[in-house]
């Protein structure tokens, strides 16, 4: 009798575990932090600089490059571990499928110290910029393709419960993309040395910059990105100010290399593309002979866009970019693989694990074999 309870209690949660289902995927949880410096302050010192990193392994390791996953603004790794409704997050899935995971949350974020006094100023993100750009953007219509979203769980506004909860994990950011970006460009490589091996970058975003910083510092220890909704386009922002001045190197607020090299970032020669005026939206290419971007060019690079997110304006314009400074990058545009309604926390919505499973998991499974 207690051998068949016992039997029958193990088939359950073999059937639950193979099933990924509320269990989740066993697995062991560690951290570590990189980066930190000593500042003096008065007669003794404090940190600065750190890196929280979050290494999650599953009892059975099968992928040959762990992933590593780092937010976007205003977010910290949580948007990675579940989502804000209680289902499994896209961390889950990954252990169900045997990658080693690695979260962040960026320097000066979360459980990344920010630092009176020594920091940069922050930036929070009001309930009415989340609602209009993220949970709820078809109720503000402020693009064309807002109305088309669906998929975020609940209203996607003040008092629903699913909202609450997500508004509730969002943070204050460091305001300056400059400054954001010198710190993951000291605190990211490090992480990178210390795991030693080529790792799978998956970006969203703020840190879509961050990603490309990354590759750029450490090509041998990427083996490819996965940007979901990268910060962009090209030397401008679209719908959103500030909108001139910004990503003087295209791509990226701080020198990345290209080739051949430059002097300083006005060297880019830059040329319209197209520009829709209603959307503040200039794409820019670089004139010709383009430059290429020597590092970044030999990683392959995966774009996934959602249909009714404001990148679905622009995202386009920024893979373009990277094609012609010979990146190769496959752009993935959900609606046009029947994928509909999906705004920019694509990883939080309804359909999270069916964008997991059926985009990002085929392409890294695809790349890794190569
Ligand atoms: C360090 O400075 C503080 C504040 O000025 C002072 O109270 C404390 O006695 C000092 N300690 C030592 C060990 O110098
Ligand atoms: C969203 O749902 C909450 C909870 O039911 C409700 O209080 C709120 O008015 C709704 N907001 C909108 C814009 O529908
Ligand atoms: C476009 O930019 C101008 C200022 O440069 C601003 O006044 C206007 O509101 C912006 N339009 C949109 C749609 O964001
Ligand atoms: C990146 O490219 C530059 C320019 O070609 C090169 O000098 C540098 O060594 C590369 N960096 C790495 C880390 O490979």
């Amino acid at each position: 009798m207690f051998f068949l309870a016992l039997s029958a209690f193990s088939l359950l949660v073999t059937r639950c575990l193979a099933e990924n289902s509320i269990l989740g995927t066993f697995h062991r949880r560690s951290y570590f932090y990189v980066g930190q410096s000593y500042v003096p302050q008065g007669n003794s010192s404090i940190a600065f600089g750190q890196m929280y990193v979050e290494h999650l392994v599953p009892s059975v390791v099968s992928q040959p490059f762990p992933l590593l996953f780092i937010h976007g603004r205003g977010m910290t790794g949580t948007n990675f571990l579940n989502t804000p409704d209680g289902r499994l997050g896209w961390a889950d899935y990954f252990l169900s499928k045997g990658y080693e995971v690695y979260i962040v949350d960026q320097p000066s974020r979360g459980r990344s110290a920010w630092q009176q006094n020594i920091d940069d100023p922050q930036v929070t993100l009001d309930t009415l910029a989340v609602e209009s750009r993220f949970t709820a953007v078809e109720r503000f219509n402020l693009w064309p393709q807002a109305s088309l979203h669906t998929k975020w769980p609940g209203n996607g506004s003040v008092g629903d419960p699913i909202f609450d909860e997500f508004f509730a994990s969002t943070m204050p950011s460091i305001n300056s993309d400059v400054a954001t970006s010198v710190r993951i460009k000291a605190a990211g490589p490090l992480v990178l040395d210390k795991i030693n091996r080529p790792v799978i970058l998956v970006t969203h975003s703020q840190s879509g910059q961050q990603g490309w910083i990354l590759g750029d510092s450490r090509p041998s220890l990427v083996k490819a990105i996965v940007a979901l909704e990268p910060t962009g386009p090209p030397f401008s922002n679209v719908l959103f100010p500030p909108f001139d001045n910004v990503r003087p190197f295209g791509i990226t607020e701080i020198p990345v290399a290209y080739s051949p090299a430059l002097n300083s970032a006005t060297d880019l020669q830059k040329v319209v593309v197209s520009s829709n005026p209603a959307l503040n939206f200039t794409c820019f290419k670089q004139a010709s002979p383009p430059r290429t971007l020597t590092n970044l060019s030999k990683l392959p690079v995966l774009v996934v866009t959602s249909e009714s997110s404001y990148h679905a304006v622009y995202d386009s314009c920024t893979v373009d970019y990277l094609k012609q400074a010979g990146v190769s990058v496959e752009h993935i545009n959900l609606g046009d693989v029947g994928i509909h309604g999906n705004g920019h926390m694509m990883f939080l919505e309804l359909n999270s694990l069916q964008i997991a499973e059926t985009i990002v998991e085929k392409w890294i499974s695809k790349i890794s074999r190569k």
